[in-house]
């Protein structure tokens, strides 16, 4: 057997109340995709955070080609060949594709057309698409996702992380990045690919290493000797059972939620909402359906006050709130589940509490000032309603885990019992037992009479959970599918643009 890449022995990693990592292995073959597979919370980015120099481990060893290390800094991780690309990316949005990739990493004084040039060259080579004099701010999620992997590459990084890459990518930029993952493999690098989709794991990685509980369960496994059933398996354990989902009762009522006519153009000037209708009545989820960047996000963003209308209306609960800021839509009975968790949704440095009230803080005030006794006692329900995962209430927000993180965002907006939920990509980036928490309160926010909005790229949750299915695509609805009659095919044709 050829000599390990990289070999973490025993990693022990404590923080205040939590235990992440409890004597985690792992080792990986220099040549190989290496998937660490675990469901939210099992410590995966804590022990690659480790790995990646961010944290030093409390115990334990890490050997690279069979040398102990010990690094104090991403920085000394990086001269020794390890790179990750971190799920919430670290570029600089004003600068230019090449400026990021190189940034930090270059003399002071550059040459930036040879640089441009280098960029480019790189990005070919592995079969990226990349201008290197773009943006960064101009780039979707998927191509900056490419920025962060062209930065380790330039760095020469021989084991490449990628923690929940495609968390952030369509289904076909997912299977992009594995044919890029490969070449980089074929070269005799090592990736380390995080992620809970099954289906990826089983098509491109080689072997698979198991988390659970901060510990490994499995490691090293062929990915050839195991399907994703018993994958599956090692990563909840025996228990796995998975929520039933339960068809609407009764008859839907009023239109809470009424968007007619919407035109949307985007920050690129193009028309990425284009004289659009739909409705959600009460006791209702509508599914909309569509590969992302078909416009969903403006819409979205749009109902929420987020971005601006060019012609049409939005209406809540029967008022007119097309032109009304974001507290207005509120108080008209919105909540919000934007795509962008800690982005828009959630401020990840700030503390969980201020995060836990940020939506009701007016009900929470004595005077003038806020009370922080109820603020606190606010968090501390809110956490134990929605099985939120904690620390300590006054640790940030961002050191929570993503199926963590949905679940305090859902619960503060539902707290306040709103008459219109939309949701964007509610249950993306979440371990099997993080999808099936939000789905179910999804489904019974809509039984006890909520208009629910939710904007999904996984087909089969539209199918399990909405009542009606809209496809969206190129900023139009271009199908109506009643998800008890209409086939997958049926609805897939629609996504891809076959107009009726
Ligand atoms: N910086 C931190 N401070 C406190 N707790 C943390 C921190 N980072 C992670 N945790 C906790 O450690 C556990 C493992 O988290 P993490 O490594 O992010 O898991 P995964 O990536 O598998 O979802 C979780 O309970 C998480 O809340
Ligand atoms: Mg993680």
């Amino acid at each position: 057997m050829s000599r390990a890449a990289v070999e973490l022995d025993g990693i022990w990693k404590r923080f205040p109340g939590v235990i992440a990592n409890a004597g985690a292995s792992l080792t990986v073959r220099p040549g190989t995709v290496h998937a660490v597979l675990g469901v939210n919370g099992a410590g995966k980015t804590t022990l690659m955070n480790c790995l990646a120099g961010v944290y030093l481990p409390d115990e334990g060893a890490i050997r690279i080609g069979g040398q102990e290390v010990r690094f104090s800094s991403p920085a000394d991780a990086l001269a020794a060949g390890i790179g990750m690309v971190h799920q919430e990316f670290r570029l600089v949005p004003t600068f230019t594709v090449a400026e990021n990739v190189v940034l930090g990493a270059a003399p002071r004084v550059l040459d930036m057309a040879a640089v441009n040039r280098e960029v480019a060259a790189l990005a070919e080579r592995f079969g990226f698409d990349a201008d290197p004099e773009r943006p960064v701010w101009q780039l979707s999620m998927g191509e900056r996702q490419r920025v962060e992997i062209l930065k380790a590459l330039w760095r020469d990084a021989k084991v490449l992380i990628l923690d929940e890459p495609t968390a952030v990518l369509t289904p076909q930029e997912a299977v992009e990045l594995g044919a890029v993952l490969r070449r980089m493999v074929d070269e005799g690098r090592a990736v380390i690919f995080i992620s809970h989709k099954l289906d990826e794991v089983t098509s491109f990685c080689d072997e698979a290493t198991v988390l659970r509980g901060g510990k490994t369960v499995a490691s090293s496994i062929a990915i050839s000797d195991v399907d994703a059933g018993q994958l599956a398996e090692l990563m909840v354990g025996s228990s796995s059972a998975a929520t039933p989902i339960s068809p609407r009762v009764g008859v839907p009522g009023d239109v809470m939620l009424a968007v007619a006519d919407l035109t949307v153009t985007d920050s690129r000037g193009l028309t990425a909402v284009d004289a659009l209708s739909l409705e959600v009545r009460s006791g209702e989820i509508v599914g909309i359906a569509g590969v992302a960047g078909n416009g969903q996000r403006s819409l979205t963003d749009a109902i929420a006050g987020l971005e601006l209308v060019d012609s049409g209306s939005v209406t809540i609960n029967g008022s007119d709130v097309t032109t009304a800021g974001t507290r207005q839509r509120v108080d008209a009975g919105l909540a919000y589940i934007p795509e962008d968790r800690l982005g828009v949704g959630l401020a990840p440095k700030l503390p969980v509490t201020h995060n836990a009230v940020m939506r009701g803080y007016r009900d929470m005030r004595q005077g003038p000032m806020l009370s922080w006794e109820r603020a606190k006692s606010f968090c501390n329900d809110l956490i134990d309603r929605f099985e939120v995962k904690v620390g300590r209430i006054d640790d940030p927000m961002a050191s929570l885990s993503g199926g963590n993180l949905q679940r305090l965002l859902l619960g503060r907006e539902l707290s306040s019992d709103p008459s219109v939920v939309v949701a964007s990509q509610p249950t993306r980036g979440l371990d099997v037992a993080g999808v099936g928490a939000i789905q179910s309160l999804l489904v019974s926010q809509r039984d006890e009479g909520t208009g629910v909005l939710m904007i999904s790229e996984d087909l089969d949750e539209l199918l399990a959970l909405a009542d009606r299915i809209l496809v969206m695509s190129e900023g139009r609805i271009v199908g109506e599918f009643d998800p008890r009659a209409a086939s997958r095919a049926e609805i897939g044709e629609a996504m891809m643009g076959a107009h009726a």
